[in-house]
């Protein structure tokens, strides 16, 4: 199966699968650098890795009108379900995992935070684990360094994608680090220049990623894509 990774600025990733069609931290509309917006996404999955506003913001309007299926922290999809009308959700914790017609989904630890933009609680941040058709895809989304990213890198990584933009999230430094545990054939860099707070060198972090660690550095512009 061929794989399609498209970076839409931020955090906002879509994944083509055969023909499925994955969003992760739909971002679109008040995304700075998002060259499409909300309306044009087609989704049948769409993943919310935590509650901030920056990664769950479109996820109801493109389940409402794709009818796709939102995978999340529990208190995520219930918030989506109850106050924003999304007919299909699965609900989620850290470490449980779900086999779908493209393949499986597992939610990994993030250490972040992850109140949603009303103010309930979405529950713990996570990251995501896709494996689909034997390659397996690591989204960090937004998180600190930790240890236990050795473990995630057991599970031999084709692609990292990893939070360059320090502030809110880990930043070059600490990606470095992250990769040494991971030990991903390729990583692509995220989270980074959607505004000034997060602004970073990405061709500097990619001279970093080959001299440093073993894996291949993917910079993506923002509507760009790599075929894995
Ligand atoms: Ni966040
Ligand atoms: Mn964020």
């Amino acid at each position: 199966m061929t794989i399609e990774v498209r970076w839409y600025g931020h955090g906002t990733w879509g994944i083509t699968a055969g023909e499925h069609r994955i969003v992760l931290d739909p971002f679109f509309n008040d995304n700075p650098k998002s060259p499409i917006k909300a309306e044009q996404v087609e989704a049948d999955y769409i993943l919310v890795s935590h509650g901030h506003f920056d990664h769950v913001a479109d996820a109801a309007a493109i389940a409402n009108r794709t009818g796709a299926t939102v995978l999340a922290a529990y208190e995520i999809t219930s918030w989506l379900s109850e106050k924003h009308h999304v007919k299909n959700a699965i609900g989620m914790n850290l470490g449980g995992g779900v086999n779908l017609p493209f393949g499986r989904v597992k939610l990994t630890l993030a250490f972040h935070s992850s109140t949603l933009p009303d103010g309930t609680p979405g529950g713990n941040p996570g990251g995501f684990l896709l494996t689909i058709g034997g390659k397996k895809l690591y989204f960090a989304c937004d998180t600190a360094l930790f240890g236990d990213m050795r473990m995630i890198g057991d599970e031999q990584l084709d692609l990292a994608v990893l939070p360059i933009g320090d502030l809110f999230t880990m930043g070059p430094d600490d990606s470095i680090a992250a990769l040494k545990l991971l030990r991903p054939k390729q990583v692509a860099p995220a989270h980074y220049n959607t505004w000034p707070p997060i602004e970073q060198d990405a061709a500097a972090w990619a001279e970093r990623v080959s001299a440093e660690t073993d894996a291949s550095p993917l910079v993506l512009e923002p509507g760009e894509a790599v075929t894995l």
